[in-house]
C-alpha cells in the first residue's frame, strides 16, 4: 500500500479563497478585518513565518500590521504594545510570535492579550472556552488546520482512536480538545503521549489517526504505525544534508517514505500541515472581526 497524500497546499488555498470571499463581504459592509503580528528579536525562522503571515493577510484582503521589536525590548515595553493593540479598533486580532527572548515572561504577555483578539487561541480564557466546547473560542491555528485537513479529506474521526504524540500548549493539548469534542471533526477517542509515556511505540500502533508533534526529525518509524492508519506530521525540522543546495533539508517528525508504505493517508513535509497554519490564522481573524462587529 502507498498512503494517499493529505495535500495541505491545496486544502489551504481552498480555505484562503473561502476566507477572501467572506472578507470581501465584510469589507463591503464597512468592516476590514485587521491582523497584527508582533515579533521580538531576529530569530530567522520566526522572521520567515511572520513575513508569510503578513503577506497572506494582504492577499485575503485584510489589513495587516507587523510590529518588529529589538531583542532588547523589555517586558514592560512589550506589555505596552499589547495594551495598544488591545485598544486599536483597526486590529481585530493579533499575536505575539513565540518563542520570546528569555528575559520576557511569555505567560504574562499572553495573559495581557484581550481574549476577544487572541487569534492564536493561547490565552487561558480561550483554552478554557475551547475545552468546554464554546464555539466562540479561538482554536489554535495548527491543530485547527489538522482538523480541517481531516474533515475536508473525508476522514472520519467519530469513534476513531486518535493518538497524539506531543503535549505542547500550541499543538498537542489543543489537538486533543478539538478531536474529543462533540462536533464534526471530533468525537474521537484521544490518547496523548509524551516523552515520559511508557512504550510509546505500542501506544502509537493503537492509532487510527496518529498526530505527531514532538519536534524530533523522523522519530516515527514504520514499526510504530498500524497498517491503514492516517498519519499527520506536524514536525518541521532542519537536518544537515551536504548533498542539498542549502546544506540542509526539511523533514518532519515522521520517516515519510517507509511510513507512507503502511499508512492509508499521510501528510508530506513540506506541503502538509505547515501550509494550513496561516490559512487557519486568517480564518480566526475573520471570526474575530465578525464577533467584534456583530456582522
Ligand atoms: N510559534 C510557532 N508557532 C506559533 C504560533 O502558532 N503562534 C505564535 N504566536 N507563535 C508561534
Amino acid at each position: 500500500m502507498s498512503g494517499r497524500l493529505l495535500d495541505g497546499t491545496a486544502i489551504a488555498s481552498a480555505i484562503r479563497a473561502d476566507v477572501a470571499r467572506d472578507v470581501a463581504g465584510l469589507v463591503s459592509s464597512g468592516v476590514t478585518p485587521g491582523l497584527a503580528v508582533v515579533i521580538v528579536g531576529d530569530d530567522p525562522a520566526s522572521q520567515v513565518y511572520v513575513a508569510s503571515k503578513g503577506k497572506a493577510c494582504l492577499e485575503a484582503g485584510m489589513h495587516s500590521e507587523t510590529i518588529r521589536l529589538p531583542a532588547t525590548t523589555t517586558e514592560a515595553e512589550l506589555l505596552a504594545q499589547v495594551d495598544r493593540l488591545n485598544a486599536d479598533p483597526k486590529i481585530h486580532g493579533f499575536l505575539v510570535q513565540l518563542p520570546l527572548p528569555k528575559h520576557i515572561n511569555s505567560e504574562r504577555i499572553l495573559l495581557r492579550i484581550d481574549p476577544a483578539k487572541d487569534v492564536d487561541g493561547f490565552h487561558p480564557m480561550n483554552v478554557g472556552r475551547l475545552s468546554v466546547g464554546d464555539s466562540t473560542a479561538f482554536r489554535p491555528a495548527t491543530p485547527f488546520g489538522v482538523q480541517q485537513m481531516l474533515l475536508r479529506s473525508g476522514i472520519e474521526t467519530k469513534g476513531a482512536h486518535a493518538v497524539i504524540i506531543g503535549r505542547s500548549n500550541i499543538v498537542g493539548k489543543p489537538m486533543a480538545s478539538l478531536l474529543v469534542q462533540d462536533t464534526p471533526g471530533g468525537n474521537a477517542t484521544v490518547t496523548i503521549c509524551h516523552s515520559r509515556s511508557r512504550d510509546l511505540p505500542a501506544l502509537a500502533r493503537m492509532a487510527d489517526i496518529l498526530v505527531v508533534a514532538i519536534g524530533r526529525p523522523e522519530f516515527v518509524t514504520r514499526e510504530m504505525v498500524r497498517p491503514g492508519a492516517v498519519v499527520v506530521d506536524v514536525g518541521i525540522n532542519r537536518v544537515v544534508d551536504p548533498a542539498a543546495a542549502k546544506g540542509y533539508r526539511i523533514v518532519g517528525d515522521v520517516a515519510f517514505a517507509p511510513v507512507r508504505e503502511v499508512a492509508s493517508w499521510i501528510t508530506p513535509v513540506p506541503g502538509g500541515v505547515g501550509k494550513m497554519t496561516i490559512a487557519m490564522l486568517l480564518m480566526n481573524t475573520l471570526q474575530a472581526a465578525r464577533q467584534q462587529s456583530g456582522r
